[in-house]
Parts: structure tokens; sequence; C-alpha cells
């Protein structure tokens, strides 16, 4: 039965990642008890601006500044210890983060192995052109042993001798494919085994069965909020496939990913840029590869938050954006970088593509088709002045009102908020999911 008022939210990129997650999730934090990843790792860079003060958090969920607020890593994400004990200690370097008790590991979730880092990188390199652009971080390579069932979990890193057992038994393979296929040098047992045991005496204090401390702060009626990490078009199944991450980014994973049923769930709040970017290779029909492009990279500070790539930078998509908001069962939409529009003469929102002399509403599942399509725009005037002090939605330029509603008409999603600068406080909260 669906509640009067939402208590669970799920909140997703809608298009190839960055959207502004990181700061939508802080804006929502204040409302919730809990803040729960599901997917991916530490391929993920979300920023968070308070006060001027910048946080990038790359496995930690971004509710962890507010001291009273929860934070759990669920099953479906996979970790880097080296990395998430750095995050630790950097959060505790700058003040926050005092009670271990804040944070909560699951028990199932996979670790990522240094030879997963390597494979990845690797294997880039070998791929040449046809490189998928990843963040090199070991993702994919984590993920293929967790559905190829000879992954290292959690779990297994409280076990010495469990841990011991299946590392020499991955090291057999990774140790032939790293030093006889990619060319790389192998890893040693005794230097890993060591490594990753002093990462458990770090680790212990988190590891908590987190289905269970999910199941029971909902039973508390407390609102728990999860925080999706890349975008719908980077979604191993509905993205834009083979450039893409290994995991579901979509909604639907975060009661996969997190051990909750799909009846906890009541909001899905979907993200979107004012225009759209991507980082990494794939098709990318918007595309700006002109001066528009680079103005739009530079005013909006279109640099990764994980890698310091470039990110491509184009117009918005909103073929891409409904089709995201569908494949999510979105109940709502924030737009973020408007400011970044503000000095921008002209806009334009692709509404469909032209493909071999037929027009396409969807995206197709072809990433052949997709590079050759063409898209159709549509053209606004811009609205020329700063909108980086508005607070509410009347506030805005007429023209920049004129052209949300579009975007709210042609994703057919209720804007509930938007944002008009990097700081907790520049934002336009329009509906809060929560109240
Ligand atoms: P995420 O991965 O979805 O959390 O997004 P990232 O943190 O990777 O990238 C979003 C970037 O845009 C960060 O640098 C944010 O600080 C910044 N940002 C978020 N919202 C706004 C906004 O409304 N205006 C501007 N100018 N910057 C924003
Ligand atoms: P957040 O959560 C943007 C991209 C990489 C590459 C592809 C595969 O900050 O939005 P991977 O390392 O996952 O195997 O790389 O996915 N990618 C992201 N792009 N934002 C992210 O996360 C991303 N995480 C992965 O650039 O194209
Ligand atoms: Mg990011």
């Amino acid at each position: 039965m669906r509640k009067e008022k939402p208590r669970s939210v799920v909140v997703v990129g809608a298009q190839w990642g960055d959207e502004g997650k990181g700061k939508v999730i802080d804006l929502l934090t204040e409302f919730a008890d809990v803040i729960v990843r599901f997917q991916g790792g530490n391929n993920a860079g979300h920023t968070l601006v308070v006060g001027g003060e910048k946080f990038i958090f790359h496995l930690i969920p971004s509710g962890i500044l507010r001291e009273t607020k929860r934070c759990v890593i669920g099953s479906g994400v996979v970790i880097d210890p080296g990395v998430l004990i750095e995050e630790i200690d950097e959060l505790r370097k700058r003040g926050y983060f005092p009670n271990d008790a804040q944070l909560l590991i699951s028990e199932e979730a996979h670790l990522i192995m240094p030879y997963h880092k390597k494979i990845d990188v690797a294997r880039e390199r070998l791929q040449g052109r046809n490189r998928i652009g990843t963040t090199g971080r070991g993702i994919g390579p984590a993920y293929e042993d967790k559905v190829g069932r000879c992954g290292i979990r959690i779990v297994d890193l409280l076990d010495e001798g469990v841990f011991e057992r299946k590392l020499e038994n991955n090291l057999v393979q990774k140790n032939f494919l790293l030093t006889q296929f990619l060319g790389e040098e192998s890893c040693s047992k005794d230097e890993v085994l060591e490594q990753y045991m002093d990462f458990r005496t770090r680790i212990e204090p988190f590891v908590a069965n987190t289905s269970v401390f999910l199941s029971d702060a909902m039973n508390r009626n407390e609102r728990i909020l999860f925080e999706g990490a890349q975008g719908c078009f980077l979604d191993v199944d509905h993205g834009t496939y083979p450039y893409v991450t290994s995991s579901n980014t979509v909604a639907g994973n975060a009661c996969a990913g997190a051990g909750v049923g799909p009846t906890y769930i009541d909001y899905v709040l979907g993200v979107s840029k004012a225009y759209t970017t991507r980082v990494g290779e794939g098709p990318f029909p918007t595309e700006l590869k002109d001066e528009m492009g680079e103005k739009i990279r530079e005013r909006g500070g279109e640099y990764g938050a994980t890698t310091g790539r470039p990110r491509r930078c184009g117009w918005f998509d909103a073929v891409m954006v409904n089709h995201a908001l569908r494949l999510n069962g979105g109940s709502g939409l924030v737009i973020t970088k408007l400011d970044v529009l503000d000095d921008v003469e002209r806009i334009k929102i692709c509404t469909g593509y032209k493909h071999k002399g037929k027009v396409l509403k969807v995206v197709p599942a072809s990433i052949e088709v997709l590079k050759e399509c063409e898209p159709l725009y549509e053209g606004y005037e811009g609205w020329l002045e700063s909108t980086r002090n508005a607070r509410k939605f009347q506030e805005l330029p007429e023209k920049a009102k004129a052209y949300i509603k579009r975007l709210e008409d042609s994703t057919h999603t209720k804007v509930v908020a938007v944002s008009v600068g990097s700081d907790r406080e520049e934002t336009i909260m329009i509906e809060n999911p929560y109240q």
C-alpha cells in the first residue's frame, strides 16, 4: 500500500553520470535517517559543496557529513578497501564522521582486488582505439568475478583462512592472464594477504548484516535515501552497451543491491543536468565538438570528479532523459547546473532522432544506429542573466522558467527542484519528495 508521504526515496542519474546526484543526496539527507549506496564502486565521484567547503565521495554515501545520519554500503557495491580507508581517514582529518556507528558495510559486498585494477588498466591499454574509457578502478573485473562466482567478499576478509584460500585459487588464473596475455607483472600472494589483513583490522568494526539493519530501520518508520551512482545510460542492461559500467544503475537495482524488497520503495527521483555530459568513450548524439561545447565545459567545470578527465558536453537530450525516467519509474526530476547556461544566447533541446528517414523517439538498442542518429532540435532564446541567486521558481528569469517547463513537458515528468550553483544553498526546491 502506498504511504501518504514517501519514506524511501531512490536518487538516480538520468544521463551518463555526474548529474549532480551528490548534491541532491546532501540536500535530501536532512530529511532522511539512513543513506544507502547500492551499486558501483569508487568509479563514482559525488561532489558536495557546503558553505564553500568541497567534498568528493567515491564509496562512502554522501550523507556522512551529518553526524546523526547512518550510512550503508550495500551488498551490490564493489569495495576497494584501500580507497575506503583513505576516505574515512580524510573525513576524520577534516573533523567529520566521529562515530564508527555512522557507517555500516555489507558483509556480502565484493572486494576489488589489486589484480582487478591491473586487469582493468591493461585491458584498456590493449584495446587502444576500442577502449571503453573506464575509470581504471577495477570495477568491471570485480563484477565479472562476482557473476563468475569466484569473487572474494567482505565476509571472507574476516576469516583469514578462507580469504587466503580464495586468493590463492584466484591468483592461479589471474597471474596467468596478467603475465601471459596482458604483459603485466604478477601479483604476489603474500603481499596481497598482508595488505588485506591490515585492511581487515580497519574495516571490521563497520561490517554488518545491512539488509537486517535496513529492514529494522524501515520497521521503526525511519526514512531511507538510496544513492545511485553512475547514470541510466551507463547501466549494463539498458545503457549504450558496451560503453557502460558493469552494474545496473537503474532504480530497480536499489532493492537487490541494498537487500530490501520492492514494496519498500516509495519514490524515484531522476537527476539530470540542464545539458548533457559524458566521460569516457561511446556514442553521444547531442555532443558539441565546437566552441559551444568548450564553453559549457569551462563554465560548468566539466572535468571528472574521479579521474579529472575533461567531460564531453552537449545539449539536453529529451529522448534520453524521457527514456531514463521510464526505465526508472521516475516520480520526479531534478534539473541541475541551470546557471551554466546563463550566458548562452541560443539553447537547444533534442526531442527526437532522425535515422534513415525515420524519426525515433526512443533510444535505439544498437549503438551502430545510435551513432548514425541525427538529433532533431528545438531552439530557445537564452535568458542572459544570472540565476545563481534564485531560491524560488518565481525568481528565475521568464525565459529560464520557460526552458524548465519545456524540459518538464518533453520528459513527461515534474521538475521538483532546480540547482543553480554547486553549493547546498544554491537550490530551488519546488516539491520536496519527503514532505
Ligand atoms: P555526481 O557524480 O552525479 O554526484 O556529480 P559530480 O559531483 O561528479 O559532478 C557534478 C559537478 O557539478 C560537481 O562539481 C558539483 O559541485 C557541480 N554542481 C552540482 N550542481 C551544480 C549546479 O547547479 N551548478 C553548478 N555550477 N555546479 C553544480
Ligand atoms: P558518478 O557516480 C560518469 C564511466 C567511465 C566509463 C564507463 C565504464 O560520479 O556519476 P568503469 O570504470 O565503471 O568500468 O567505466 O563508465 N563512469 C562514469 N561516468 N560518472 C560516473 O559515476 C561514472 N562511473 C563510471 O567513464 O565511460
Ligand atoms: Mg560524478
